[in-house]
């Protein structure tokens, strides 16, 4: 095991109702906080009102900025930085989901800085201070609501990029099962892909001895598999939502790569398909994930028939490790199938047109490498996407 620093200051408030809460806990902070949020789905399930009258009752002052997209857009993290900045706003509230949460993470840390906050996300800056940030989380998947990351696309170009800080981390995040009810399948279903595929970027790691993270990954990824498939067939299921929005703060929050090293390839891969075709993140992970396994389980045959065999039953066979460890990877194949997602591109409608631009973009045109089980060079991202075809 690594040695680690573990801090995640993020208070979870966790359970029916607590959104009611939500003046209340703002109050300690601030009197005047933007409301952050995005196409309406918060409008329609009701949500909204409940939030609006928690603030007024708690006599906080509320400012709005709606119409956050999907894989959330930088013009619209400028305009909210305006909107602080004129109103000396000092406190941002995101309700909804990865893409609410990274674009007010976006906007706390462009309020204090001089220059343009794309600074922070191309790497030619670091934020210093932020504003700080909460969230009621209304769809478990990017796990944005505990963690120190948010992502944002640029327009210009393209470009979908991470930043990393630890001012980031919301102060508090409500969790409250009963809204996502509303979640269309196919989101649901998005969001499981994207809290399987950051277990799995801690699980394939080179680091030894990391018994206690390698189970607490199981415990987690097996609570998705066996709680997706009981929310499709019944969406007020609240045992099973509540497992899954659970699983998917404790996927991300850190703790399950603490003594040990994540892979992260997947996830850089992925965000160049959807920064250029603007698919859902956990629908462009489907793609890539088993691609990347494809690609590198040669390098730890053993780790990989583990994950087969822990997550999915496979039989033990000592003596055709690789056998036992690809029946695992077309298991989570068929699995990310039976519950709707796509798992090639094609099933995506997208084609070879951009796979040397997005390998080029995902490798800073060839001078860096991404992930660690094997360190991938642009003609490796190019051969995982091909694969994916
Ligand atoms: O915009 P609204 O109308 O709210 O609709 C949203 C959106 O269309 C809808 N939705 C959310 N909750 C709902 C609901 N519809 C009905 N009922 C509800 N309860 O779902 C759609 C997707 O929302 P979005 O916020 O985009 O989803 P997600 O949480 O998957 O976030 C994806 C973004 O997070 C980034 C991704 O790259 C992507 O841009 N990530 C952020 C990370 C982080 N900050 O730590 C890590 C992740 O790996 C990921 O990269
Ligand atoms: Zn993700």
């Amino acid at each position: 095991m690594d040695n680690f620093i573990f801090n995640n200051p993020t208070k979870i408030i966790f359970g029916k109702d607590t959104e009611s809460l939500v003046g209340q806990e703002i109050k300690k902070y601030a009197n005047k906080v933007l409301l952050h949020y995005g196409g309406g789905s918060i409008k329609k399930s009701g949500l909204y009102d409940r939030v609006m009258k928690s603030l007024k009752d708690a006599g906080v002052e509320v400012f709005e900025l709606a119409g956050v997209q999907p894989n959330p857009r930088l013009h619209l993290v400028n305009e909210g930085i305006d909107i602080c900045r004129k109103n000396n706003i000092n406190f941002i509230l995101a309700v909804g989901g990865g893409s609410s949460i990274d674009s007010a993470k976006a906007i706390a840390a462009g309020v204090p800085y001089e220059g343009n906050v794309w600074d922070f996300y191309d790497g030619t800056s670091e934020p210093k201070e932020a504003l700080p940030v909460a969230t009621i989380l209304t769809i478990p998947a990017a796990g944005s609501e505990a963690s120190h990351s948010s992502v944002i696309t640029n327009e210009d170009g393209w470009y979908k990029r991470g930043l990393s800080n630890e001012l980031l981390y919301p102060v508090f995040s409500i969790l409250n099962p009963e809204l996502t009810y509303t979640l269309p399948d196919y989101q649901t279903a998005c969001g499981a892909a994207d809290i399987l595929a950051h277990i799995m970027e801690r699980y394939f790691t080179s680091t030894q001895n990391v018994e206690l993270t390698d189970r607490l990954c199981e415990a987690v990824y097996k609570t998705v598999v066996r709680n997706v498939p009981l929310v499709l067939k019944n969406p007020d299921d609240y045992n099973a939502r509540a497992e899954i929005m659970w699983a998917g703060t404790v996927a991300h929050n850190n703790l399950l790569n603490t003594g040990r090293l994540g892979d992260w390839g997947s996830h850089d891969i992925e965000h160049e398909l959807s920064g250029i075709y603007d698919i859902a993140h956990g629908a462009g992970l489907a793609i890539v994930f088993p691609a990347w396994m494809k690609y590198v389980y040669k390098r730890d045959i053993k780790r990989f028939a583990q994950y087969a065999q822990r997550i999915w039953n496979i039989d033990d066979n000592l003596f055709d490790l690789e056998d036992v460890a690809l029946r695992g990877i077309a298991a989570l194949e068929n699995f990310l199938s039976s519950i709707g997602l796509p798992t090639r591109l094609s099933h995506a409608n997208i084609d070879d047109a951009h796979l040397e631009e997005m390998a080029d973009k995902c490798t800073a045109s060839g001078t860096q490498t991404v992930g660690a089980v094997m360190k991938l060079n642009k003609n490796d991202v190019l051969n995982i996407l091909k694969l994916a075809l």
